[in-house]
């Protein structure tokens, strides 16, 4: 088989383990192997890289993706795809696996309806693709999220200040959950529930009634920005508030150990599925299992936030 292989929207901590994974597997078991630069912009240019075991070397422990990654409004269309599906004909390409978030793995449907062999794998730190318990890079992105929340609480005890914690997950609230909840968050504010800032500014009153010298607040990008709840929260109980934007680190830094073992089993799942004849699926991990499900599956469900872990962080911040 010629498989092809490449990493698309936003990129995760982990996309190179993957890579290296795909391509290892892929040599190792007789197949060639070749990768397309920056997402799907480089399906339609035709930007091919050939791939050996060699230039996977030393890229297992690095974020960000060597192979660039990319957003196609393009590929979105019906000219964009049918120049995207040529270049994969016309290459040979057996089988594509594609490492992305939503939008990829919907750019893999539109693909296998056009008869193109495609297995995903979820790569991205929001984690909220259906379907699979973690995503690659959401392991890194919650410890890198942690570590500026210690740190942040070395500053905010020194002063008695509360901090605003703003973190990426687009319309989702995955990672400010779980970021909530490891970090000693007194509050944490999501999309999928409604905000009240009533409980918000009470938890830090009764906090500062029994001696607390500091509190956090998570806040996922996808409730509205860091400042605009600090400015609420002044406003209510005149405490000073300082806000932290972690932005874009989020998504760099070195993949966890957990990211880096994730990669590689879905990165070598995905050739060892495209060789037994299936596609139009993705690897999922259920448990500490790998598992593939259709695509049109994935994308039929909505990956719920666990009520009971939004009650947890509530009840220990207490
Ligand atoms: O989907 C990953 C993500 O990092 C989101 O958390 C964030 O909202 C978005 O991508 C940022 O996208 P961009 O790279 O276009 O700034």
């Amino acid at each position: 088989m010629k498989i092809g292989v490449l990493t698309s929207g936003g990129d995760a901590p982990g996309m190179n383990a993957c890579i290296r994974a795909v391509v290892r597997k892929g040599i190792y078991d007789g197949h060639e192997v070749v990768g397309f630069n920056r997402g799907f912009i480089g399906v339609m240019a035709g930007e091919i890289v050939p791939m050996n075991p060699g230039s996977v070397a030393d890229i297992i422990h690095r974020g960000g993706t060597f192979l660039y990654s990319g957003r196609s409004d393009r590929f979105k269309t019906p000219e964009g795809l049918s120049e995207g599906t040529a270049v994969l004909r016309r290459e040979g390409i057996d089988g594509l696996v594609v490492i992305g978030g939503d939008g990829s793995l919907r750019a893999c449907k539109a693909l296998a309806e056009r008869g193109i062999r495609v297995v995903f794998i979820p790569g991205s730190i929001d984690n909220d693709i259906p379907c699979t318990d973690l995503s690659i890079g959401f392991d890194t992105a919650l410890n890198t999220i942690l570590d500026a929340v210690n740190k942040l609480r070395d500053t905010a005890t020194a002063f008695e200040r509360t901090f605003i914690v703003e973190v990426m997950g687009r319309s989702r609230g995955f990672l400010a959950l779980a970021a909530g909840i490891a970090g000693g968050a007194e509050s944490i504010l999501i999309p999928e529930f409604p905000v009240d800032m009533g409980d918000v500014c009470e938890r830090l009153l009764k906090g500062y009634k029994r001696g607390k010298k500091h509190s956090m607040i998570i806040v996922a990008e996808g409730v509205g920005t860091g400042f605009s709840v600090a400015d609420e929260i002044t406003k209510r109980t005149g405490f000073e508030t300082r806000v932290a934007v972690l932005g874009h680190i989020q998504r760099g830094g070195t993949p966890s150990g957990m990211d880096r073992v994730l990669a590689s089993k879905m990165g070598a799942r995905a050739v060892e599925t495209l060789a037994a004849g299936k596609h139009a699926v993705m690897t999922g991990m259920i448990g500490l299992q790998i598992r593939e499900f259709d695509i049109d599956f994935v994308l039929s469900q909505n990956k719920e936030i666990d009520l009971e872990d939004y009650r947890l962080a509530s009840v220990l911040a207490t």
